[in-house]
Formats: C-alpha cells, structure tokens, sequence
C-alpha cells in the first residue's frame, strides 16, 4: 500500500512548504538541476505538486496521491496516477527518470528502481535527490519523526544504501551532488560529491544489458 494518506490529506499544506523555505527548496532544485540530462524525454516518479518538473521542464509524471496529481496538473504537468513500483511505461521509453525525496516513502525500494530501469533507454539516466540518513538533517528527521506530519512514515537510507541498491537494480558511473550544508556561509551552496550535505542528488546511467 503506498504511503500517500498524508500527503492526499495535506497536498496544500505539502505545496505550501516550498514558498515559507524558499531558499532551501531552491537550493534543492539547483542541486537536482545539475544533474539532470540536457534535452531528452524526461519522467519525475512521485512528481507530487510538480515543484520541481515544472521549473525543470519535465512534462511527465507519476504521482499515486489523486490530490498531489491534481495540482501538479494545474501547473500544465501530465500526471498518471500510478505507483514507482508498477510504472505505466513500455521499456526503454525515456531517456531520464527523476525521484526527489520519493525513495524513503516507496514499499519497495528496489522494485521502483527495477522498474526505472525498464522504462529507461540503454544508458539513460536516473537521477535521485534524498536526504542522506547520515547527515544533520537526516539524524534530525530521524528524532523527530513521530512529530512530523510528512515524514512520521518515511524510511530514510545513506548515501552507501543508495548506491548499492541503484548498483544491484542495473545503474552504474555515478556522480553525487550535495546541498543544504551545516556550515551557514556555504549552506546553500552546491558542491560535487557527498559526506557533507543533507541533501544529495545521485545519478547513475543504465548498464548496457544489465541487470
Ligand atoms: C515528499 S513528497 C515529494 C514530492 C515531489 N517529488 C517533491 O519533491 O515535491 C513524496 C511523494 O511521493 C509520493 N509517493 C508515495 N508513495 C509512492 C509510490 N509508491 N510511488 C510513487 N510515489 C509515491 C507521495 O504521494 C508524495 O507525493
């Protein structure tokens, strides 16, 4: 069963975070912007409001909460209401596939990633945005999860979690980004790599023939 109850419930209140932490969600989408292929058929699994395939021209999504999908659409977004883990796509259709802060709610992480990888053209690209377990923010959300209303029900996994899991569904030369640092001078700033930041992209390419 997905976890969607809250965000159905709540889809306003969930669109409306972005605008009080307007900075940090554009750090967010500057860190995923990098990453993402220039050009090409893009889909974002779990595309919620839509805040971050709008901005970055991604027509297509995949959203299970009816409410979410609904205004993703109003900002002009094709939405499907369907699940990460039975994506409604022919194999090989796109050439990218977007999840941001998706994989810590899915029922079956590696399912989702199985299937990423099916509607993905050989060496098409997956690009993931997440917060690390590990980080400040991580541990934060960790202790107080039964007080937060989005992330009561999240799972949160580390950077190592995540790539081995892209390693073992097919994807292969990764390349990090990384924001929302602890350090205020560089906190919203975007560096390559991981370790420190609390928000990491990840993009790894479809192995030829794998898995
Ligand atoms: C934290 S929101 C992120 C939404 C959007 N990507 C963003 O960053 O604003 C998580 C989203 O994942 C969706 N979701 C939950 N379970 C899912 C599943 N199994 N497959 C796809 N999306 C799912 C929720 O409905 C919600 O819209």
């Amino acid at each position: 069963m997905a976890r969607i109850a809250t965000f159905d419930e709540h889809a306003e209140q969930y669109d409306a975070w972005f605008d009080r932490h307007r900075e940090i969600y554009l750090a967010e989408l500057a860190a995923v912007r990098e990453l993402i292929p220039v050009g090409g058929k893009g889909v974002e699994i779990g595309i919620g409001t839509g805040r971050f395939a709008g901005p970055l021209g991604i027509p297509v999504g995949v959203e299970p909460s009816p409410r979410m999908a609904e205004l993703a659409r109003r900002h002009g977004l094709l939405v499907f209401e369907a699940t990460a883990e039975a994506l409604p796509f022919s194999d090989g259709e796109f050439d990218f596939v977007l999840m941001v802060t998706v994989i810590c709610f899915l029922d079956d992480v590696e399912l989702a990633l199985r299937e990423a990888h099916r509607v993905l053209r050989p060496e098409g690209a997956l690009v993931i945005g997440f917060i690390d377990r590990e980080s400040a923010l991580g541990r934060q959300y960790r202790l107080k999860k039964d007080r937060s209303l989005f992330y009561r029900d999240a799972a949160f996994y580390s950077v190592q979690d995540v790539e081995s899991m892209l390693s073992r569904a097919g994807f292969s030369d990764f390349e990090y980004r990384q924001t929302l640092f602890r350090d205020s001078s560089s906190g919203l700033s975007v560096e390559e790599g991981h370790g420190r930041g609390s928000f990491v992209v990840v993009r790894g390419s479809k192995h030829l023939g794998a898995p």
